[in-house]
């Protein structure tokens, strides 16, 4: 359970709170670089509680701007990106990627009234095929983008499996990510003699958690018995402030980002990768559903049609809390848990349901929350300290530490999982840890692609 008081320190994020502050000190994705193309129309965002324009100039550099003219006001997204710079459509103003004003057609020739005219313009860059913008205050001395191994593998070692706007708060998106044991009831099928194409399967549904702290946050162990006695071993790391990866097999690793966009949206994006090679699949977000009943597809289903004058437009779900997540009666009868059509939508429909904002001092958390509540207490205390002594937060000032992967896998009984997993974890190997042998592998379930 949770204070009201520490449920708003925990969970708002405008520019004047304590965790909005502290997520300034870090560099925040939001999109994929294909989005933005060279002199095309400028798009609306919104991070942290910020209203912002994004385009790219005839150079190919990335803006993130103030929406509104600094003249009288008018929002940029009906100006015009060309040549070099961003043109607001009412009388002409043009401003380049740094913000600076670098024309004012409707003024003298002699004026030099331009010179002294600057918008607010945040440094952003590509990395890994994806949008990155830093919004701290020091825009001088910026530190590395988090160096995570996707963002520096070949481009076919990497899926960006999906990209949506949630209409809820971050942190409760973030805790279903740190949630182990959920992942068994949740994303179940009912007959565990079906194909995984239904859902998950497992025989032990009470995992027990070792958290290890780290630089970036911390790593978990969830343990589970297998019938033969090994043990089923899913680790997942979180990393300061919105990033987990959850445990995949086969030597793919999962990424989830939930960047706040306001209170009360998140951005989500999921990027997997394999180490080792190519991945199957497309590059980008798929927006296909299955077309058997109660058969779980990757991904997060078809986007609405672009949502005019809202942020992030073209990110919509169809999935989503006026069409009830496209629950299929039928299938949850008879097939899978929810009768939702993908795990990630599953999971989309439990954090909506909890409300915009979660009402922790309602909650009662057992011991399977471990992971939840270190992470509530981690960012807290961060943000408190960044906040009254200005310490900076885990992560910010490493983005080498974030080169680490999670996995899934069985080792024998006695097998410590941090020894036995850390070349993989910290990416000193591309072979997958699997002690056993394929032929004695009683893995109990395969998690399915892109989930
Ligand atoms: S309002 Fe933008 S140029 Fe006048
Ligand atoms: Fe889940």
């Amino acid at each position: 359970m949770l204070s009201s008081e520490d449920t708003d320190l925990l969970c708002r994020v405008d520019a004047d709170t304590p965790m909005g502050k502290m997520m300034r000190q870090y560099w925040l994705p939001f999109g994929y670089s294909w989005e933005y193309e060279k002199d095309d129309q400028p798009q609306r965002i919104r991070l942290l509680g910020e209203d912002l324009i994004v385009w790219r100039s005839s150079e190919g550099e990335l803006a993130v701007t103030q929406p509104n003219c600094p003249h009288r006001g008018v929002n940029f997204f009906y100006g015009r990106n060309e040549e070099s710079g961003i043109r607001c459509a009412y009388h002409g103003w043009k401003f380049d990627v740094t913000g600076q004003c670098v024309e004012m057609p409707n003024e003298p020739a002699e004026s030099n009234f331009k010179y002294k005219v600057k918008i607010k313009s945040y440094r952003c860059a590509d990395f890994g095929g994806v949008a990155w913008v830093y919004m701290g205050a020091d825009q001088l001395n910026l530190p590395q983008i988090p160096q995570f191994e996707w963002g520096l593998l070949p481009e076919e070692n990497v899926n960006h499996a999906q990209k949506i706007v949630y209409e809820c708060n971050w942190m409760q998106a973030l805790e279903g990510e740190l949630d182990s044991t959920h992942v068994y009831f949740l994303h179940r099928r009912l007959d565990p003699s079906d194909s995984p194409r239904f859902g998950l399967y497992h025989n032990d549904m009470r995992a027990k958690f070792h958290i290890v702290d780290k630089e970036y946050g911390f790593t978990y162990g969830a343990e589970r018995t297998e019938l033969d006695g090994n043990t089923y071993w899913r680790t997942t790391q979180f990393l300061f402030p919105f990033y987990g990866m959850f445990p995949a097999q086969d030597g793919v690793v999962p990424l989830s980002i939930y960047v706040p966009i306001d209170d009360y949206h998140t951005l989500h994006m999921g990027i997997w990768w394999k180490p080792s090679g190519p991945m199957e699949g497309t590059r980008r977000p798929s927006a296909l559903l299955a077309d058997e009943l109660g058969a779980l597809a990757p991904g997060v289903g078809p986007m609405k049609d672009e949502q005019h004058g809202k942020f992030f437009s073209h990110w919509w779900p169809k999935a989503a809390p006026d069409s009830d997540f496209l629950v299929n009666a039928l299938a949850k009868k008879t097939k899978n848990m929810t009768g939702i059509p993908t795990v990630r939508l599953q999971d989309s429909a439990v954090i909506h349901s909890m409300g915009p904002i979660m009402d922790r001092t309602k909650e009662h958390l057992g011991t399977t929350d471990a992971s939840i509540i270190r992470a509530r207490r981690s960012l807290i205390r961060a943000a408190v300290a960044f906040d009254k002594e200005g310490k900076m937060p885990p992560g910010s000032e490493n983005p080498q530490k974030y080169f680490v992967r999670s996995c899934a896998t069985i080792l024998e009984p006695n097998l410590k999982w941090e020894d036995a997993l850390e070349d993989w974890h910290n990416c000193k190997t591309n072979e997958f840890p699997r002690l056993l042998s394929e032929s004695n592998r009683p893995f109990q379930e395969r998690i399915l692609p892109n989930q």
